[in-house]
């Protein structure tokens, strides 16, 4: 019989996270205080995080040591399966070798508290008693919430209004974890009010609930802010996934010729990748790629400029692909993956060539999470189904090729808590957006003004 998963043993945890800023062939632009336009320091970020993950975002170690209490905790369910899909490769009838890391088996189903963890970790030893945070489709705000729940912390959740009906479940687990859950926009920020009175029925976005959070965190001496995504060292925190990883495919022998995550803020793809990233820059030829959806195409349309990671215009300036913070993305299901904007180190690597993204509509992306469950069992999340919907693509590329690739993937969540969205697509209540134009050539316009990294590049919409 062959292998179909492996596992590593609770003592090959790995006890050090990768940090790629040691490793970046091009340095890194600096991210820009909102109000001079100046490279923002540590003091600046001090009243929204604490500053061991200030330190974090900044360090250019390229090992950093996870704390005993935080490698405690992720026993809880780490270190995580590594599947061979023999029975997708089967139907598809590809000599390729399909590998997937299972991070659906987390107690909230994602790759969310990889980094969640650390960051309450963090906040309650530098004395945080609140956490603030958004949540697109109710992954991030879940495992925040379990997270912040293993270290007595508060935590308060602003959910994309649009998932926050679209998925009651999420908002509930949130709940039973001992969060505070509200649809954004809200009436609780000035935030949420301005967006309001601008468009009362606003279905939000993650810039919008980011800058509710954000503000939320500021005006409360005894709370901190977390974000799931985007930052550097969220990117660091998810490497845990990466680095067992290459142990994995090293007991099975094998060395990917592909790795596939899909990208809304960056991190599932990042922790998975960058240490293969590390072995790229060594001289390793692999073809690396982030799938986006293609009604919120950032990396393959949008501009590599400077923008805020929030609509409000609260964070600092951040270098990246952005399609401009007033965009509000189409409500597809896939609500972790609606975000105007990409991790500056994703971008980074995007501009250097290193990794590659493309973007599938949103029809595709079912498509192919109905094809997974069935033929391997698993049900994705939404946002996932984007990573196997490219998979395929690749699988069915290696056949007509005659090539027998070895494609790894970040199976980075389990959909069930999203079967509302299955049931829409199952009874053909789904279709793909339009790509607003005009909407992101609006939105384009509104950052125009900003001041531009060294590296600037145009977008194509
Ligand atoms: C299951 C799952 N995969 C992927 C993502 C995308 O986020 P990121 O790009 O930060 O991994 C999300 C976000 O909520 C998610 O819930």
């Amino acid at each position: 019989m062959e292998v179909k998963k492996i596992f590593l043993p609770e003592s090959e945890l790995p006890r050090q996270w990768y940090n790629i800023l040691a490793d970046m062939p091009t340095p890194m632009e600096p991210p820009l205080h909102p109000g001079t336009g100046q490279p923002v320091g540590p003091d600046d970020l001090a009243p929204i995080f604490p500053m061991p993950l200030i330190e974090q975002e900044v360090s250019q170690e390229r090992w950093i040591d996870i704390p005993e209490e935080v490698l405690e905790k992720y026993l809880l369910w780490r270190p995580t399966p590594l599947y061979r899909a023999y029975g997708l490769e089967k139907y598809l009838d590809t000599p390729a070798k399909i590998y997937f890391k299972n991070e659906g088996v987390s107690p909230a189903g994602s790759h969310k508290p990889n980094t969640a963890l650390a960051q309450a970790y963090y906040n309650k030893i530098s004395g945080t008693k609140r956490i603030t945070t958004e949540t697109g489709a109710g992954q991030w705000g879940s495992a925040l919430s379990f997270c912040c729940a293993l270290f007595g912390l508060e935590c308060k959740v602003y959910m994309v209004k649009v998932s926050y009906q679209q998925k009651p479940y999420r908002r509930i687990m949130m709940e039973t974890w001992g969060a505070n859950c509200v649809a954004s926009p809200s009436t609780e920020t000035k935030a949420g009010q301005q967006i309001l009175a601008e468009n009362p029925d606003s279905p939000g976005s993650l810039g919008i609930a980011i800058s509710e959070a954000v503000e939320a965190a500021v005006m409360d001496d005894d709370a901190k802010y977390s974000l799931g995504s985007v930052l550097n060292h969220v990117m660091l925190h998810q490497t845990v996934n990466g680095l067992e990883c290459q142990k994995q495919m090293a007991i099975a022998g094998d060395y990917p010729d592909v790795i596939i995550g899909c990208a809304g803020g960056g991190s599932n793809f990042a922790g998975n990748c960058l240490p293969f990233v590390r072995d790229k820059i060594n001289g390793k030829e692999i073809d690396i790629i982030a799938v986006e959806p293609a009604s919120c195409p950032t990396m393959t349309r949008g501009p590599f400029a400077y923008d805020f990671g929030d609509t409000v215009q609260m964070t600092p300036l951040l270098p990246m692909y952005t399609l401009g913070h007033s965009f509000v993305p189409a409500p597809i299901h896939a609500g972790g993956l609606r975000y105007h904007g990409m991790a500056p180190i994703i971008s980074q690597l995007v501009m250097d060539g290193i990794i590659r993204a493309e973007a599938i509509p949103q029809m595709e992306t079912f498509k192919a999470g109905i094809t997974f469950a069935r033929t391997e069992g698993f049900i994705s999340a939404p946002e996932t189904n984007h990573a196997v919907a490219m998979v395929i693509r690749e699988a069915i590329k290696a056949k007509e090729e005659g090539k027998e690739k070895v494609i790894l993937f970040n199976w980075s969540g389990h959909g069930l808590v999203d079967m509302a969205a299955y049931e829409a697509y199952l009874a053909g209540k789904l279709s793909d957006y339009e790509l607003p134009a005009d909407e992101i050539h609006r939105a384009l316009a509104d950052i125009e003004p900003l001041p531009k990294p060294k590296q600037y590049k145009p977008g194509t919409v």
